[in-house]
């Protein structure tokens, strides 16, 4: 038998264990509590302040099991979806973090499991991108960006693209839409996190984020077409204004534009220290008045109906 550790948050939902979970003494496992069980007070505190497992048949199969698992949990209908957003958001975050800490083909595996989980959860139920919407977390700004953009990103190819989904490898964007910035870990730290204003020399170096992150992917990964117009055309703009190429409407990929939409709205209405936030409306309005030439009219039509339809 093979033991894999578990997310508490996943193991236990409103109280109530998710699975069968393990927990070590010295060397050995022992049952913590039984699928469906109630747990008391002091089992919650010890299950967050100690690691969970489940039990796998083997080594191999661990991670398919705990992919199972999540699926289940993500799926599962008679599960709140405010619960199950904020699993959404926090397994992608965790994630994430990953990736931004190593970007490899194993980190890169990982979130792509996680991404399938996400699409099969929103096609269930649409409610979850609104919850994931107001979810937060004391992880960098980029990081949490990169999620909360990513399914919206997510939320409105699938709106789109409701009739033929079999044509669009979703899992495979949403990966993509969540990596979208993954280019910004190669921007120096001061620049990534300066609160005032940016230098133009410091602009440049920012304009350089979908080419670096296009880059180290394609080195790590084969990317399908969807996945890399992703990361390297997301700042284009329809009107020609945006980077790295200048691109106009017609010569940038539908996913990107798509992306170019999730990415300025989850900007305008993110928490910052140092600046005031947008709500939703605001940050719509902003988009619509101030920049409507920049995005494709028929799909920020279609974000503009999602945001009002959650
Ligand atoms: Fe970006
Ligand atoms: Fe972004």
């Amino acid at each position: 038998m093979y033991y894999k550790e578990i997310p508490y948050k996943l193991a236990c939902i409103e109280g109530k264990t998710t699975t069968d979970l393990y927990f070590k003494v010295r060397d050995a496992y022992r049952l913590f509590a039984a699928e469906g069980a109630t747990l008391t007070e002091d089992q919650r505190l010890l299950g967050r302040n100690q690691p969970l497992f489940i039990q796998c048949e083997d080594h191999s199969s661990a991670e398919r099991d705990l992919g199972d698992h999540i699926l289940r949990v993500l799926t599962d209908s008679s599960v709140a979806a405010k619960v199950r957003a904020d699993l959404v958001y926090s397994l992608s975050m965790r994630s994430m973090r990953k990736v931004f800490q190593g970007t490899n083909t194993r980190t890169i595996q990982d979130l792509r499991k996680i991404s399938n989980s996400v699409v099969r959860s929103i096609l269930k139920e649409k409610d979850i991108v609104g919850h994931v919407m107001e979810m937060t977390s004391i992880d960098h700004y980029i990081l949490q960006h990169s999620v909360k953009a990513g399914t919206f990103g997510l939320a409105l190819t699938i709106n789109m693209f409701g009739d033929r989904l079999d044509d669009h490898d979703l899992a495979d964007l949403c990966t993509a839409f969540f990596l979208h910035d993954v280019g910004m870990t190669k921007v120096p730290r001061s620049v990534v996190d300066k609160e005032g204003p940016l230098t133009l020399s410091e602009w440049d170096v920012i304009r350089n984020h979908p080419l670096w992150g296009h880059d180290k992917l394609s080195k790590i990964t084969t990317l399908t077409e969807g996945a890399a117009s992703i990361v390297l055309y997301h700042h284009e703009r329809c009107n020609g204004s945006g980077y790295p190429f200048k691109k106009t409407g017609g010569e940038i990929p539908i996913y990107a534009k798509i992306c170019a939409i999730a990415d300025t709205f989850e900007s305008l209405t993110a928490k910052r220290p140092f600046r005031p936030s947008k709500t939703p409306f605001e940050a719509l309005k902003i988009m619509q008045r101030e920049m409507a030439d920049e995005f494709d009219p028929g799909l920020f039509q279609a974000f503009v109906m999602l945001l009002g339809s959650g």
